[in-house]
């Protein structure tokens, strides 16, 4: 892989954002040539030149994050749903915008499953706010100022709370059928279902953080084996 990639990529940022046996790694560099494993080759075919290239940006920093976990050269093939397919025993996410990518990776031993999702810094258009945030979500939004912002940020978590209980549950999950809680005090969310197709304590069992850069907005989702806290 050029080595411009390892010149940009963070191995620190992401760690608050999951328990300490995560290996986490973000980039800022698309690799301008990725050797991409056979196994991971089967829908690149019909992929346009950017969406190749994301691809390739994911599965480079999915490549560096398994390496963490002394798993060499494993390839992440693609499921039926466009899910990652993981190596037995590891639970892992990852997400790519234009310039950034990100995966997370844990041993199933400890991190039964998790999420993460990069979005640009930009607000949520206003025309979809009603079809991502449900009524209470909306009314705990920040009256003015960073409101579409922060619907963003709800937005986000989403995401990344769909991409932990995919491998779990393989059920889509709607926008409304979720709601989040921010807790600004502590860059952290909760999720509450609002229908009996999820277990209930599974999504309580969910803990969510998120960090706000210049560029992005970062969510993150883990569940732990034994469901305790953790710092
Ligand atoms: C699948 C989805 C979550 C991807 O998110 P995104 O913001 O579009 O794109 P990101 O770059 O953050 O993530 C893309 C990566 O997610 C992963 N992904 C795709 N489908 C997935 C799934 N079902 N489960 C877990 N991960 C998945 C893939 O690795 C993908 O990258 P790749 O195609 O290059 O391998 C999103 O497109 C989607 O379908 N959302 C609707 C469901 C939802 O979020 N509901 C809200 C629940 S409250």
């Amino acid at each position: 892989m050029a080595r411009e990639f390892y010149e940009n990529v963070d191995l620190t940022l992401l760690q608050p954002l999951f328990p300490a046996s995560a290996q986490c790694v973000f980039s800022s560099n698309p690799p301008e040539t990725f050797n991409l494993h056979p196994a991971e080759k089967s829908t690149t075919a019909r992929m346009s030149p950017l969406r190749f290239r994301d691809f390739g940006h994911g599965r480079a920093c999915a490549r560096l994050a398994l390496e963490q976990l002394e798993l060499i050269d494993c390839p992440v093939p693609v499921g039926k749903q466009r899910e990652p397919l993981w190596p037995d025993n590891i639970a892992g996410s990852l997400s790519h915008t234009e310039h950034f990518a990100a995966a997370v990776v844990a041993r199933k031993s400890e991190i039964s499953a998790l999420g993460i999702d990069l979005e640009p810094a930009e607000d949520l258009p206003e025309n979809i706010l009603t079809r991502v945030c449900r009524v209470e979500e909306i009314e705990r939004l920040h009256p003015a100022g960073d409101r579409y912002r922060q619907a963003k940020l709800i937005f986000s978590a989403k995401e990344s709370l769909y991409k932990t209980l995919w491998p779990i549950l393989k059920l889509f999950i709607g926008f409304h059928d979720m709601e989040i809680t921010l807790r600004e005090q502590d860059c952290s969310w909760s999720a509450t279902s609002h229908t009996d197709q999820y277990p209930t304590d599974l999504v309580a069992r969910l803990q969510g953080r998120y960090l706000l850069t210049d560029d992005l907005i970062i969510s993150s989702s883990f569940i732990l084996v034994d469901g305790s806290t953790t710092g």
